[in-house]
């Protein structure tokens, strides 16, 4: 990815910003271009050091805006598309449906032509140009034994995993009919620094912190694949060094937790850090003591949810060579130390609007016994 304009969307939410920061570490040749509009999700906090200094430049714009996408891809020519920018949020596109539609599908196809447009020459496309549509092992629905491969149909059931899989069905006509070189690639659940509070990992971290009840949904039995963020964004550099257009990759870690288990190891590991470490006992209202399964209260579940996502990751490990590197029960430590480390960014995204949201979704969810 060396001498290269890349063009990345979403580059302030969660993954966005781990790829943002880590590419900017390796890419030094390159000029890198984030576009993000900044919905609740997107933090540009996160990214302002690499703004500030010229790494990177950032343009905030929707990416279903047609005039300043086809602009925007005009001025800079880009040879690489990494495209994060989604609503991300399962619940979110249960209460409400159509941002989901607007952003992850009507966004995904203005991306596609502003980058069809950009790259066409006469005998085809340009030469070393990629679009790579970053997407969901949720778009494969559940499954109770055994893995889904790249070959398996799609068969989402939320509007937010329905939203992503019309996206890859556009990303993969794009390809079939006018040879438009893409790729697609289907994550399992990442974790790691700067995820919004509203996901599992750092939700259960800052309810503890701020002395809330840790919500389970059903009998936390859902299960789901963890990966490390790193991981990820490693994945979708080599893919981006290495594969053939028109190619699919399933990208997980074989890290099975079910939910109920992974809050109980939450609460050990956040009680153990704040043990260790007098400064992080100052910020939670709970003292160390106090953090035990006790706090855990199973809540109404979610409607139509998923029991297990599972993916076979063999595809990328044997023909791009990529290898989850992180340990789950180490990645999961560093995140909590992250969190607590971090509570002045915590506690500047979780006001206003999550507030709303979280009352919405737990305080007036019905309890179970
Ligand atoms: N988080 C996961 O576990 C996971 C797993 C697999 C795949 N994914 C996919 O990875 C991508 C990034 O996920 P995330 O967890 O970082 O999401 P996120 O919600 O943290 O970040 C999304 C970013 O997109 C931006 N955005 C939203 N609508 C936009 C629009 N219309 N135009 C421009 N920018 C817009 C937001 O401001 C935010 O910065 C998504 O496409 C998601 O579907 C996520």
């Amino acid at each position: 990815m060396e001498d290269k304009v890349i063009i990345i969307t979403g580059g302030a939410g969660f993954i966005g910003t781990n790829f943002v920061r880590m590419i900017s570490k390796n890419a030094l040749d390159s000029k890198i271009i984030v576009i993000d509009l900044l919905t609740y999700a997107g933090n540009i906090e996160n990214i302002k050091d690499l703004i500030d200094s010229k790494k990177i430049i950032f343009i905030q714009c929707d990416i279903s805006n047609t005039q300043k996408i086809f602009d925007i891809f005009d001025q800079y020519n880009p040879e690489y598309i990494i495209n994060f920018a989604a609503e991300s949020h399962v619940d979110r596109s249960i209460l409400d449906s159509r941002k989901f539609i607007e952003t992850n599908v009507l966004g995904t196809q203005t991306l596609l032509e502003a980058a069809r447009r950009n790259w066409t020459v006469d005998n085809g496309f340009k030469d070393d140009v990629m679009y790579l549509q970053v997407s969901t092992d949720e778009v494969y629905g559940s499954i109770e034994k055994g893995y889904f491969t790249e070959k398996n149909p799609l068969d989402p059931h939320s509007p937010y995993s329905a939203s992503k899989a019309s996206a890859d069905l556009l990303v993969k006509s794009y390809f079939d009919t006018y040879g438009f070189p893409a790729v697609i690639t289907r994550c399992s659940n990442n974790y790691g620094p700067y995820q919004f509070p509203e996901k599992l990992i750092p939700l259960i971290i800052n309810n503890i912190v701020s002395g809330k009840k840790l919500p389970v949904y059903g009998d936390g039995k859902n299960i789901r694949d963890w990966i490390h963020v790193s991981d990820h964004c490693n994945a979708i550099i080599d893919i981006l060094n290495k594969s053939n257009s028109g190619e699919t990759y399933n990208i997980g870690s074989n890290t099975e937790w079910n939910n109920i288990d992974l809050v109980r190891l939450i609460i050990k590991v956040v009680r153990a850090e704040m043990e260790k470490n007098d400064g992080f006992q100052k910020y939670s209202k709970f003292s160390p003591n106090e953090i035990t399964e006790n706090l855990i209260e199973f809540v109404k579940d979610r409607p139509g949810h998923d029991k297990r996502y599972a993916i076979d990751s063999t595809k990328i490990m044997e023909v791009i060579g990529w290898k989850p590197k992180i340990f789950f029960e180490k990645g999961l430590r560093d995140t909590v130390h992250w969190y607590l480390s971090n509570q002045q960014w915590v506690k500047k995204i979780v006001s206003g609007e999550y507030k709303k949201y979280y009352k919405q979704m737990y305080e007036r969810r019905e309890v179970l016994k």
